[in-house]
């Protein structure tokens, strides 16, 4: 692999993959060659190679798969550091009038070329930092003594308000809907297991078209038995700063290609300040942004607040009346809900949702029945405050608004393989 070249200094290697780019001046040909770790300049000369390599090397389309053969030189100029002497090439197969050229297209014309558009050396840095992430997140999860646990994915209720259920007929039991997040579950799992978290896909039916918003989306979400809100933003920031930093550690190249600057992310470490929401709407008065109190923070709102820290900061108690039916209210004050939002710096918005959970069966029930829930489909969950109920916090992760903010990206489309948005599902 090209990535694997500096063990192979001036020795003779075979490599495959597809043709990249091609430059050539008179007796020289270039051969940019891709193979999914790197980029490798191959340098055919007229004198070296036969008549019938120079030809082939002359006719490659873009995006043909090749084999080629050479000594590995280092090259310091070269992106990797090194570049191939060639002297063998070979068709694997051919590629001709590829539809993204290097030259510039249009974001709807790359989307619906998504398949191939992955094959970008921007989209394989991004899709390489979204899976150092995964794996991050599941190192810590793991190392902190949490098991994990799927949910299912076919639900028969909904989790995050009924505005954005995406249903679908099941059988002879009427209607089931898409999961909005695995929460409710990892909460039976926690009560199971102690520590626990989900990660998987989940769906919203989201009218909103914005840059932060996917139809389908990854969520991550740990569950604990016995954890408070202040628990549960412990736990928040000790998780944001090891994946952050793990990713700025293994993924410096990738970050180069996307001329991210990582100086705000460098401060992503503990602790992370954390305001009220009283407080966060003091910091939207004295910006003069027109806001109404007990509203829920808006996209433009979150990026004022957030623009006042040079790290992300946790925003709390949030009035229960924005917030979803199953956080627990602050004993203090019950228009207060024991919630906790992580808002990312350079204008990201949330990137994590949390709360302590209600854990009174009285006060659920009651809930569930003030949101017009309904109550059948509850009455699981409604068991686990029957039988041994005690405190317990989690919080949700959304993967793709994480790539976002640590890529740098302006819009969540380019951080997950397919993106299904409002307007596309497609390819
Ligand atoms: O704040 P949310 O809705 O919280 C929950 O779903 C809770 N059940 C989580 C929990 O406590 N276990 O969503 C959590 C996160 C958001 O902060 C955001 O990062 C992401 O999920 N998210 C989305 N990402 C992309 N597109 C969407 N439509 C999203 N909706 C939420
Ligand atoms: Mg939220």
């Amino acid at each position: 692999m090209i990535k694997d070249l500096s063990q192979f200094v001036n020795q003779e290697v075979t490599l495959k993959g597809w043709l990249y780019n091609k430059r050539s001046s008179g007796k020289v040909k270039f051969v940019i060659l891709r193979d999914g770790t790197g980029l490798l300049q191959c340098v055919y000369f007229k004198g070296n190679v036969t008549d019938e390599v120079f030809e082939l090397a002359d006719s490659l389309g873009q995006e043909s798969a090749i084999e080629v053969t050479g000594k590995v030189k280092v090259e310091p100029r070269a992106s990797g550091g090194f570049e191939l002497d060639a002297y063998g090439l070979k068709l694997i197969s051919e590629s001709h009038n590829y539809p993204i050229t290097p030259k510039e297209h249009g974001v709807e014309y790359l989307m619906d070329h998504r398949h191939l558009w992955l094959r970008s050396t921007k989209q394989t840095a991004i899709l390489r930092i979204r899976h150092r992430l995964v794996k991050a997140i599941r190192d810590f999860f793991d190392n902190c003594g949490f098991t994990l646990m799927d949910p299912p994915i076919l639900t028969p209720a909904a989790c995050e308000g009924t505005s954005t259920l995406f249903e679908t007929n099941y059988f002879d039991l009427g209607k089931a809907y898409l999961t909005q997040s695995g929460q409710l579950y990892a909460e039976a799992g926690a009560m199971a297991l102690g520590k626990v978290y989900t990660f998987g896909p989940t769906f919203r039916a989201e009218k909103s078209k914005t840059r932060r918003h996917l139809t389908e989306f990854w969520m991550v979400e740990p569950e604990v038995a016995f954890a408070d809100l202040n628990n549960d933003m412990d736990l928040a920031e000790e998780f944001l700063e090891y994946i952050v930093q793990t990713v700025l550690k293994d993924k410096e190249e990738e970050l180069k290609i996307l001329e991210r600057d990582t100086t705000l992310l460098k401060n992503v470490k503990k602790p992370l300040p954390r305001i009220s929401y009283d407080e966060a709407v003091d910091i939207l008065m004295k910006n003069q942004i027109e806001f109404e109190y007990g509203n829920d923070l808006g996209g433009t709102d979150e990026t004022v607040i957030s623009n006042q820290f040079d790290r992300p900061v946790m925003v709390h108690h949030y009035p229960a009346e924005v917030k979803a039916f199953y956080m627990k209210r602050d004993p203090q004050n019950d228009k207060f809900a024991l919630a906790v939002d992580v808002l990312a710096p350079e204008g990201y918005g949330e990137i994590i949702g949390g709360s302590q959970r209600e854990d009174n069966y009285e006060t659920l029930l009651s809930r569930i029945k003030e949101h017009n829930l309904p109550q059948e489909a509850f009455e699981w969950y409604l068991d686990l405050r029957r039988y041994g109920s005690v405190p317990h916090s989690g919080f949700g992760l959304g993967l793709e608004r994480t790539v976002a903010w640590v890529c740098g990206l302006d819009h969540v489309r380019e951080t997950i393989p397919f993106p299904r948005l409002i307007y596309r599902n497609t390819p």
